[in-house]
């Protein structure tokens, strides 16, 4: 609920474009201690069929954002982050399910994602989703050397994922209780 006016929250999940590097920059900088290049970013940004990036607006604000790439069958989810002021409201969850929606219903057959061993939000939120864990990637990270945790979920064709995505959609919107509107991607 939005604590001013006692209505409902809006959230607003879309696919970001170019002119939203600005944003998602100031998200990714507060959020990650060594943050992609502003110049890497946009690039992303410019192409749409490699790189799927979203972005979810908290009663029209920019508050999260996702961000990953397309490798044939596969997408690989490189970032996801909410900014301070918004976490706890579901936001990072309903991305990463539109993203794994918008990758079944356009073919692709897995999603691979990695995330530091010490981060424990990014392994609740992976695990609350069903991602199954792989293995671990020693020394993945280069600014510390931290292992990294290899996480995947696969058969995104399987009838029953796609009611499994459903199903959290709907249980999303249960638990939140926020206006949600998700744009076409
Ligand atoms: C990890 C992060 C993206 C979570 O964003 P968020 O929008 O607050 O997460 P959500 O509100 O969607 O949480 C969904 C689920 O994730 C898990 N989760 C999220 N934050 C958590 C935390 N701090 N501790 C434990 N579990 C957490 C919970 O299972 C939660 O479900 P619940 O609310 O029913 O308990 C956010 O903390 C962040 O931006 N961190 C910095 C960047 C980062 O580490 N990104 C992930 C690796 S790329």
């Amino acid at each position: 609920m939005s604590g001013e006016t006692g209505t409902r929250s809006t959230v607003f999940v879309r696919r970001a474009g170019p002119g939203d590097v600005g944003p998602i920059m100031a998200i990714e900088r507060a959020c990650f201690p060594s943050p992609w290049p502003p110049g890497t970013i946009s690039g992303d940004l410019r192409h749409p069929q490699a790189a799927l990036y979203l972005l979810a607006e908290f009663d029209g604000k920019p508050a999260a954002y996702l961000g990953g790439w397309v490798y044939d069958v596969e997408f690989h989810l490189g970032s996801v982050a909410t900014d301070a002021a918004h976490r706890g409201q579901g936001l990072a969850e309903i991305l990463v399910l539109a993203a794994l929606r918008h990758a079944a219903q356009t073919g692709l057959e897995r999603t691979i994602l990695e995330y530091r061993v010490s981060n424990l939000a990014a392994a609740a939120l992976y695990n609350k989703i069903g991602f199954q864990k792989l293995r671990l990637r020693k020394h993945y990270y280069a600014d510390n050397l931290e292992d990294a945790i290899e996480a995947k979920m696969g058969d995104l064709q399987a009838p029953e994922t796609l009611t499994m995505l459903e199903e959290k959609l709907q249980a999303w919107q249960a638990q939140r209780g926020h206006e949600l509107q998700l744009a076409e991607l």
